[in-house]
């Protein structure tokens, strides 16, 4: 997605947040945009505190003089804006391609609203084309991945289960674990598969983000289109 549609698409989900709120700010090229465009207004004199998803948003956050909090400081949010790697019909995301899902889900939890920004070729009639990115934990990570790949199995799932690799080294997320990127192709079963990956001991979250997403602001050629829940 061009950077000009990333933009249109933060400053549509700038929309959403009103002054003293308490925001989760996502991870990725397209939440860079949005704690751009809430720099600005802040700097302007609006007032908000943020919970950053990612060390990295957290960086940016402080370069650009965005207040930030600790969901220890401040636990309920009002309002989570992140991007996704993917957005189907019912608002079913997958994310984590930043390697931020973890967090990401945390502080989407924490919040009464999410709203996603996306390009508009991230909405798919059915989620998976993707690769699923799953975090574990470093210890077990053989039995963790054959584990995985039996659960995909038993709901007719198969596809090459990679571990992402900065560089010539594994990625390690800001927990300190691993990312395995699922290349399933499809996932017709959301839900199902995410109840069967939490039920594996050295899974410690996967990407897919069932009935957090309240609104999505999808930014296209044509325009923005808002979908909601
Ligand atoms: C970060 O872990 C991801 O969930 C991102 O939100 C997702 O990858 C979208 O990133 P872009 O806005 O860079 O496409």
């Amino acid at each position: 997605m061009s950077r000009e549609l990333k933009i249109k698409a933060a400053e549509a989900a700038f929309g959403f947040v009103a002054d003293g709120m308490r925001l989760g700010i996502g991870t990725g090229s397209t939440a860079d945009e949005f704690i751009r465009i809430l720099a600005r207004h802040v700097a302007d004199g609006l007032s908000i505190v943020g919970v950053p998803t990612s060390e990295r948003s957290a960086a940016l956050c402080r370069e650009l003089g965005v207040p930030l909090t600790t969901l220890e400081e401040t636990p309920e949010l009002d309002l989570t804006v992140d991007g996704a790697d993917e957005v189907d019909g019912d608002l079913v995301l997958i994310k984590g391609g930043g390697g931020a899902l973890l967090r990401e889900k945390i502080v989407a939890a924490a919040s009464a609203q999410m709203v996603v920004i996306a390009d508009a070729s991230k909405k798919v009639d059915t989620l998976g084309a993707f690769p699923l990115p799953i975090e574990v934990n470093a210890f077990g990570l053989g039995a963790t991945r054959r584990a995985i790949e039996k659960a995909a199995a038993a709901l007719g799932l198969a596809g090459a289960i990679t571990l992402r690799l900065a560089g010539e080294k594994p990625f390690a997320t800001d927990g300190g674990h691993l990312i395995l990127d699922a290349s399933f192709g499809r996932i017709p079963d959301a839900k199902a598969l995410s109840s069967a990956l939490l039920e594996i001991p050295g899974v410690v979250q996967h990407g897919l983000f069932i009935g957090l997403a309240g609104a999505v602001v999808l930014a296209g050629e044509g325009g923005i289109t808002l979908l909601r829940r």
